[in-house]
């Protein structure tokens, strides 16, 4: 793969087993139109085998590095290892998918990289035991789906920790020359990250919808190295906003409209310097 990338171009939930043919095909033509460097989907491309397909159309269609992690909707319909396991297989198939989670760091620049992982919503935060919220994900993943519920609880935190441990070893893994890490997930890290209507998330909530073991890593990541700059991005919530954690460790969370496609941001990528631009893309 390259190792100059200026300009990237990030997604988040899209959904495409919601999107028309016609909706797709616009927003697949405002991407070329834009001409990135690289596309980045921070998860719930579609649900079960369909992700291959959509990630196999997208390869062809814009034939340039597509970088991605899963959201909790890829696992619909297969467990959580058979879905990693065949996405890791289509990855090396296909020369333009890089899947981070299986990935170490992607180089963007002398001093800059990209790394990833699917994360999980992990049951850290919030009120767990007295939230009555339960996801389509305890039906429709095989993991969940054949557990008793009370085992819930100890698998969200057991991904969740898999997903921390993963991220915290790409970050030691980082040179000291590198002063610029995006990092993608789908979950928000943080409490702080997850919108909904321009708030951040209740007790009830957020055992789903953050990842409260990978916030830990990232904020010691960050205290550890005040110098290089940590610029996460997530979705999962459907509802945009920006939380600043740290000067160093800055969360963007991205929207997203069932049936509709959107290009969230244009990231520009400098050596010392990444800035996100929205373009305010959705489609229709
Ligand atoms: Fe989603
Ligand atoms: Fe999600």
């Amino acid at each position: 793969m390259k190792s100059n990338f200026r300009r990237i171009a990030w997604v988040t939930d899209p959904h495409f087993d919601h999107a028309k043919l016609d909706v797709w095909q616009a927003w697949n033509e405002k991407l070329l139109e834009l001409d990135p460097d690289a596309v980045l989907i921070t998860g719930d491309l579609s649900e079960g085998d369909d992700v291959a397909y959509q990630l196999r159309c997208l390869a062809e269609s814009l034939d340039r590095p597509i970088l991605f992690v899963l959201g909790n909707h890829d696992f619909y319909g297969k467990s959580i290892a058979t879905t990693r396991r065949d996405l890791i297989a289509l990855s090396r198939d296909v020369p333009q998918l890089t899947y981070l989670t299986d990935h170490q760091s992607v180089s963007l620049n002398r001093t800059t990289v990209l790394i990833g992982d699917d994360g999980w919503g992990d049951a850290t935060v919030g009120d767990y035991a007295g939230s009555n919220v339960r996801l389509n994900d305890f039906q429709l993943i095989e993991d969940f789906r054949t557990s008793s519920p009370e085992h819930w609880q100890s698998m969200l935190i057991a991904e969740g920790k898999s997903a921390a441990d993963r991220i915290a070893q790409k970050l030691r893994d980082l040179p000291a020359t590198i002063t610029q890490v995006l990092i993608a997930t789908h979950v928000p890290p943080f409490r702080e990250a997850c919108w909904y209507e321009g708030k951040t998330t209740d007790d009830n909530w957020a055992p789903f919808f953050v990842c409260g073991q990978l916030g830990e890593v990232l904020q010691t990541a960050a205290a550890e190295s005040p110098d290089r700059r940590h610029t996460v991005l997530c979705g999962h919530t459907h509802h945009d906003g920006i939380a600043k954690l740290r000067d160093n460790l800055v969360v963007h969370t991205g929207a997203s409209v069932y049936g509709s496609l959107e290009i969230e941001s244009v990231i520009s990528i400098e050596e010392t310097l990444i800035e996100l631009s929205r373009p305010s893309l959705r489609f229709p």
